[in-house]
């Protein structure tokens, strides 16, 4: 095993902060807390997170409550949700709904329980997603390949066709899309994966100029190698290649995406729509 993959697999396997001082003193102050806290007024905002049980989308939800947002967590694992709700314990107003985002009628239901409880929407993180099995693209199944594409990039899409006409209404809103640097540089053994981001990135141009003079505006962010479950679903290797790739010699941190993606979902984010921001510790050159 290379010393990559000897670094991430003591990265992934403990929780304390002593594997973070080891791998890297920027990944210890991150871990430790100490990353600072810029403040992010969102009072009044009502928002919707997909994927939010877990990983990058909880890191976002507790971003956005720390800024005054509500929240509603979308995931299709209820039982992880419930772990979720209850750890955020008194940390803002929230609700959750367990909906499988890649059925058409449960978003439209999932959009009017969340307009009945919140009033509206002004805020969208499209966010779940899966990264599928690591395999050559001629060694997926059919099956294997749309799963991927189903959730990484049509789910996108239903999310986005149920909850702009409702921005549309108040002629205000903030969209956020979570591709991936495969999405720029098609990572190997993970054709599905990178082809879906790359629909991500190119969705989120077309939509911005859509909306450019509506007052909604959308952008999507590129990370790198993030901290979290998803890499459990695809091999050590894949892992060590993806960390190899990064300039900065680390994997980011998930509360280091939802710092980006609370400023892509302010107000003071204002002329910015249809593009990519990158946070992928150096990786991406364009
Ligand atoms: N972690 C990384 O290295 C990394 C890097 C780049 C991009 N991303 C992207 O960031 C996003 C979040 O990734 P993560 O690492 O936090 O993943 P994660 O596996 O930790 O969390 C994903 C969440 O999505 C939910 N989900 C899965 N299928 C769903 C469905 N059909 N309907 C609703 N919810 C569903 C899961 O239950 C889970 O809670 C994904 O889009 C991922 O592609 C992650």
């Amino acid at each position: 095993m290379g010393r990559i993959a000897v670094l991430l697999r003591r990265t992934l396997d403990k929780s304390d902060n002593s594997r973070y001082e080891r791998a890297c003193p920027a990944q210890a102050e991150a871990a430790a807390g100490n990353l600072g806290m810029n403040k992010i007024d969102l009072q009044g905002q009502n928002a919707v997170v997909t994927g939010a049980a877990r990983g990058i989308g909880f890191a976002i939800v507790q971003r956005l409550l720390a800024s005054g947002a509500r929240c509603s967590l979308w995931d299709v694992d209820r039982e992880a949700l419930n772990i979720a709700m209850s750890s955020l314990d008194e940390q803002g107003e929230f609700d959750m709904q367990a909906v499988d985002i890649t059925r058409p009628d449960a978003v439209g239901a999932a959009t009017d329980s969340t307009i009945r409880r919140f009033g509206s929407i002004a805020i969208l993180v499209n966010n779940a997603g899966i990264a599928g099995v690591s395999k050559k693209l001629w060694e997926c199944t059919p099956e294997e390949w749309f799963q991927v594409l189903n959730l990484d990039l049509y789910a996108v899409y239903l999310c986005c066709h149920a909850i702009v006409p409702k921005m549309l209404e108040k002629k205000y809103g903030r969209i956020v899309n979570i591709a991936s640097i495969a999405g720029k540089e098609g990572n190997p053994n993970a054709s599905h994966y990178s082809a879906a981001k790359a629909g991500v990135i190119g969705l989120t141009k077309s939509l911005g100029k859509e909306l450019a003079q509506s007052g909604v505006i959308v952008n999507c962010v590129t990370p790198a190698v993030i901290e979290t479950d998803i890499l459990k679903q695809v091999s050590q290797e894949h892992v060590a290649y993806m960390v190899s790739r990064i300039p900065m010699g680390r994997p980011g941190l998930k509360e280091e995406v939802a710092a980006l993606v609370a400023w892509l979902c302010s107000s003071e984010c204002s002329f910015s729509t249809g593009a990519v921001f990158d946070i992928s510790g150096g990786r991406a050159t364009y």
